[in-house]
């Protein structure tokens, strides 16, 4: 075997356990393909966070089928939550699959090809202990701007969602790990880092002595880290948002003013049968407090409508919020039944077509508020990180992100990959900035 193609289908989470596994096939000296079809062994990395996102999977593998026919020694692994979450049953779907493993059985890829190669068909999808004190080597797709996670697993168990059944309970890992990984990156060349957790305001739960470390500590460690220039997180969740937080982030000069904080919906009585654990007015109070303590804050959020029992007005309400709060981006989604949830138990599903109208109707509503936002940036100057030539493949434009998270193209030259400049804004798309050096 000499050759890989990792296909990544989740969120950032699931995108940094791809770059683990192609660090520790690196390792065994195998080479990344371009495409599936040069490679001989193909990993689909999957999600289960939606029902469309399974749809997907099973398509996808269904594709594979008939390049493992044309080439019998190739082999197929599926990795992710729809291993974790459906395992042996895949095989029954998809029998060209070779191996299955799950979340946290990533270290054990190179023993499970090894397993195959003598001929063995292996499951691997147990939660063994620990797991979350291991460093495994990554290469990540880009250097410049890194993932770094600083936990895993999630026991929110909010009603909908089937996170914490297919990545386990939550668990910290040491604020000396963290520390370690990230000065080796930056020694690296890495500038800016992305703490990846379910919900990063509740890291440090479990850890203790001198492990022992709440997420605000943890900002303040990392912000030490000589040469790393910026810091993000998410996500957020909304109940554990701390007033130390808000302090740490406002006067951490390396911390961006900029948070992801999914509300899901306004209305209160939607957030209780989601089991989110605030109200729609302590929200309100802790963005009020995140703005006052930074007013360039940029902001995001998640919003699922269509939950169960969602009534015209909870809808309604939820439509107010944005208008009023004014995200700078939004993702939106239409609820989705997942297995194992007790939402799927709950009374008054909605049919499709108004789960659809409204979720049309928001994303509507949003885009314009989007564009707006990014108009309004036209002429203002902003610290921009360059992190890599334009991806419309535009020889001399290079692409980065101001401390808000918005992208920003304009001319420049690859030299200045790494680099923090000023630009100045003159063009507002709907998805990313135009702007010049200054
Ligand atoms: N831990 C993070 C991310 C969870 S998944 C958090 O709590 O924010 C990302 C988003 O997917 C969620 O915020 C939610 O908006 C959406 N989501 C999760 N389960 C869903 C479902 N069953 N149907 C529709 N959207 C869902
Ligand atoms: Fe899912 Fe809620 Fe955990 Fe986020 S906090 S992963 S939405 S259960
Ligand atoms: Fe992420 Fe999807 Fe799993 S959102 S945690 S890859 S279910």
């Amino acid at each position: 075997m000499r050759s890989y193609k990792v296909l990544t289908f989740g969120c950032q989470m699931n995108e940094h356990d791809s770059e683990k596994m192609s660090g520790l096939l690196a390792a065994e000296g195998l080479m990344k393909s371009d495409t599936a079809e040069d490679a001989d062994l193909i990993i689909i990395n999957t999600c289960s966070i939606r029902e469309k996102a399974e749809q997907k999977f099973f398509s996808e593998v269904g594709k594979l089928k008939e390049l493992k026919a044309a080439n019998p020694g190739l082999v197929i692994a599926v990795s992710g939550c729809i291993a974790q979450q459906e395992g042996r049953k895949i095989l029954r779907r998809a029998p060209h699959v070779d191996l299955i493993f799950g979340n946290q059985n990533i270290k054990d890829l190179p023993d499970l090809i090894a397993s195959r190669t003598r001929g063995n068909r292996e499951v691997r999808t147990d939660f063994p202990e620990a797991y979350e004190h291991e460093l495994l080597p990554a290469v990540r797709t880009g250097t410049v701007s890194s993932f770094v996670n600083i936990m895993f697993g999630c026991d929110n168990f909010c009603s909908y969602c089937v996170v914490p059944h297919v990545r386990g309970r939550e668990k910290s890992r040491r604020p000396s790990d963290i520390v370690a990984e990230i000065t080796t990156l930056v020694a690296g060349g890495c500038r800016e880092v992305t703490l990846l957790g379910q919900n990063v305001n509740s890291y440090g739960r479990g850890l203790e002595g001198t492990d022992a470390c709440t997420f605000p500590e943890l900002l303040e460690m990392v912000d030490g880290i000589d040469g790393l220039e910026r810091i993000r997180f998410v996500t957020s969740h909304p109940k554990d948002l701390s007033d130390s937080l808000v302090e740490a982030m406002a006067r951490l000069p390396k911390v961006c003013e900029n948070i992801h904080l999914p509300l899901q919906s306004a209305s209160d009585s939607v957030l209780a049968g989601m089991n989110r654990k605030y109200t729609f007015a302590s929200y309100m109070e802790k963005l009020g407090k995140l703005r006052a303590a930074m007013p360039g804050i940029t902001l995001s959020t998640d919003i699922i409508v269509g939950f169960p029992g969602e009534t015209e007005e909870d809808y309604r309400m939820t439509v107010d919020a944005l208008e009023s709060i004014r995200y700078d981006s939004i993702f939106s989604f239409k609820y989705s039944e997942r297995p194992n949830t007790k939402a799927l138990k709950m009374p008054g599903h909605l049919p499709e077509g108004v789960k659809s109208a409204r979720l049309d109707h928001v994303i509507d509503l949003q885009n314009r508020i989007t564009e707006e936002k990014n108009a309004g940036c036209v002429g203002k100057t902003y610290e921009v990180l360059v992190e890599r030539p334009d991806k419309t493949g535009d020889a001399g434009r290079v692409s980065g992100k101001t401390r808000g998270g918005k992208i920003v193209n304009f001319a420049g030259g690859v030299s200045l990959v790494g680099r923090l400049v000023t630009v100045r804004i003159t063009e507002g798309k709907k998805h990313s900035l135009v702007g010049e050096m200054v």
